[in-house]
């Protein structure tokens, strides 16, 4: 069975766009491939958190993910802090990576102007890490959005690198994008993200997605309700293309081309047809909150003792073959 590896970071709360992006091939190849999935607590340490906010926001992350769908019988969920070969092999590939190519990723840059303050030198190594998440499972594919796709030809480019040097080690781990690779916010711009405050939470309650729904940019040509509109123009449209079906799709789309219905009323239709998605992952968050945090510490635990086996027998072969001992203390 191929294995699968993907991270998520914790901050903030899951929106839609991971839940396109993301979750919902998270969600599908739990049931066809060995999946693994790391909520990525060293990463977030590069933009130095409260330390108790830090663990928490891990928690409810892993809650969230639980909730909507992931089950710990069919794939590994853990904290990547719970396996500390993901930073012993991050230096090893901090070694085969160049400068250079670390100072053209795209969220180096983004992160760097947002954060002036500090540069640090672990944003800067950040993809290694990822490589390293990545290539520590010998993972074959990884299902992630748009923007992570720079990072993973990166983790290619290193696996290559470093298979080049010492032999067939790693796989080069294939992008595996959903039908939503990038979705953009309520401002119909910009990506949907937790820190551009456009995202639309899938844990927010009705009422607030009604709200947030109903400041949503739709076609701005499309000024008064008599106004045909145009759907390909229309970000809400887009959102319509997940969670709606083909039928009544096209019965919305006719009805704004021809003025016959508002923005409002459409909304209204998205509205219920993504109540219909979330309502259930709320529910469940509901349930799996009510048995308190130790249900989900322990799945967190439990899949970092299973990540830890496999953590393991990758670096013995790192280890030995770029010329350390197979294991600390030489196994003794
Ligand atoms: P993050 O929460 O930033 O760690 O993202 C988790 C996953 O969701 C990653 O694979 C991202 O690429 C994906 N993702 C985040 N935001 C979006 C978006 N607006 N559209 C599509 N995918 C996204
Ligand atoms: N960088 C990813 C993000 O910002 C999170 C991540 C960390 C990741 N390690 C990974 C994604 C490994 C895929 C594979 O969303």
């Amino acid at each position: 069975m191929k294995r699968i590896f993907s991270g998520i970071q914790p901050t903030g709360s899951l929106h839609i766009g991971n839940y396109l992006g993301a979750m919902v091939n998270f969600l599908a190849l739990q049931e066809t491939r060995e999946a693994i999935y790391c909520v990525v607590d060293y990463h977030a340490l590069t933009i130095r958190p409260d330390p108790d906010r830090l663990r928490d926001r891990v928690r409810h992350v892993g809650l969230g993910y639980l909730a909507a769908g992931i089950d710990p019988e069919k794939a590994i969920l853990f904290r990547q802090s719970d396996v500390p070969e993901h930073a012993e092999l991050a230096w090893i590939l901090g070694c085969f990576t160049q400068i250079g190519e670390l100072s053209k990723m795209t969220q180096f840059k983004d992160k760097a102007r947002q954060h002036k303050e500090n540069v640090n030198a672990g944003l800067f190594t950040y993809p290694v890490l990822q490589a390293a998440d990545i290539l520590l499972y010998k993972a074959e594919e990884v299902p992630v959005g748009e923007d992570q796709a720079q990072h993973l030809e990166l983790s290619r480019d290193i696996a290559r690198r470093f298979n080049n040097h010492y032999g067939p080690t790693f796989p080069e781990p294939a992008t595996l994008l959903s039908q939503a690779p990038r979705v953009l916010g309520l401002d119909g711009e910009q990506k949907m993200s937790k820190s551009k405050n456009n995202e639309i939470g899938i844990l927010d309650p009705p009422e607030v997605i009604q709200q947030k729904l109903r400041i949503a940019k739709t076609d701005e040509a499309r000024q008064r309700r008599t106004d045909p509109g145009e759907p390909t123009r229309c970000n809400v449209f887009t959102w319509h293309t997940f969670f709606t079906p083909d039928a009544e799709r096209e019965e919305l789309a006719k009805g704004c081309r021809e003025a016959g219905i508002g923005c409002v009323d459409c909304k209204k239709v998205l509205f219920e047809r993504m109540n219909a998605v979330l309502a259930p992952i709320r529910e469940r968050h509901e349930e799996l909150k009510a048995k308190g945090w130790e249900y989900v510490d322990q799945v967190l635990l439990e899949g970092g003792r299973k990540a830890r086996a496999i953590a393991g027998e990758t670096m013995k072969e790192v280890r030995e073959k770029v010329g350390l001992l197979p294991e600390p203390g030489g196994g003794a």
